[in-house]
């Protein structure tokens, strides 16, 4: 099993851990709230690649009533940060080491989350993964995948949106203001980042 290069040093680590995982947060709120309700509100989230865990628990918290969360990911260090996100948030829920491509979904309705994850999967992976993600939403569950805006780092998204599109799905491009704690936006500034904008590009399946 490898171990997730996302977070191979320390300086990585530290950049997910303060900045892009409370990013990933708010981006990921933003999304699920425009996209409005599910057909069948998740009452579990799975959280597949969940890096510190900080997307899976921003859906979760969105649900109504909140939803538990199962935390998965390669990297041992990623799944004891989520572990502290869910209980910080007073999340219920499980993170465990595992793969994104042979970890058992959830029974519907679940909500089935993979937010900066495909990305940094091998082609035969990503050609696994996807048939299982469309097989979940038939069987009642929501699925939202999360990546970027830039094109260039996910050549394999024209063909994802179309199977999501042809399957009754959406494919969405984000852009939001950010409004940033001042830390955040003081740590993006310094690291010369542009912290004006949240942005990011989706693909749902299961919601109105
Ligand atoms: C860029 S991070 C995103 C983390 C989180 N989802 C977020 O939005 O902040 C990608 C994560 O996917 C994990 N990952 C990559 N390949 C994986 C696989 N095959 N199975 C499980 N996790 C994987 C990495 O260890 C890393 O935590």
């Amino acid at each position: 099993m490898r171990s997730g290069a996302a977070f191979s040093g320390r300086g990585k680590r530290a950049a997910f851990a303060l900045y892009y995982g409370p990013l990933h947060f708010l981006l990921v709120r933003g999304i699920v709230r425009s996209l409005g309700s599910a057909r069948r509100s998740p009452r579990r989230i799975l959280d597949l690649g969940c890096g510190t865990g900080t997307a899976g628990a921003a859906w979760a918290l969105e649900c109504e009533p909140t939803a538990e969360i199962v935390s998965v990911d390669l990297n041992r260090w990623a799944v004891n940060e989520a572990r502290w996100t869910a209980g910080r948030l007073g999340l219920r829920g499980r993170a465990t080491r595992g793969d994104v491509v042979s970890e058992k979904l959830p029974r519907p309705p679940a909500g089935i989350l993979a937010a900066f994850t495909v990305n940094e999967l091998e082609h035969a992976s990503r050609a696994r993964l996807l048939p299982r993600l469309l097989d979940a939403a038939v069987a009642g569950s929501t699925v939202l995948v999360v990546e970027p805006l830039s094109r260039r780092v996910s050549p394999w998204w024209p063909e994802w949106a179309a199977a999501v599109e042809s399957a009754g799905g959406r494919e969405d491009e984000w852009r939001f203001p950010a409004v940033l704690p001042r830390t955040l936006a003081l740590l993006g500034k310094a690291s010369g980042l542009d912290t004006r904008q949240l942005s990011g590009r989706s693909l749902a399946l299961g919601f109105y």
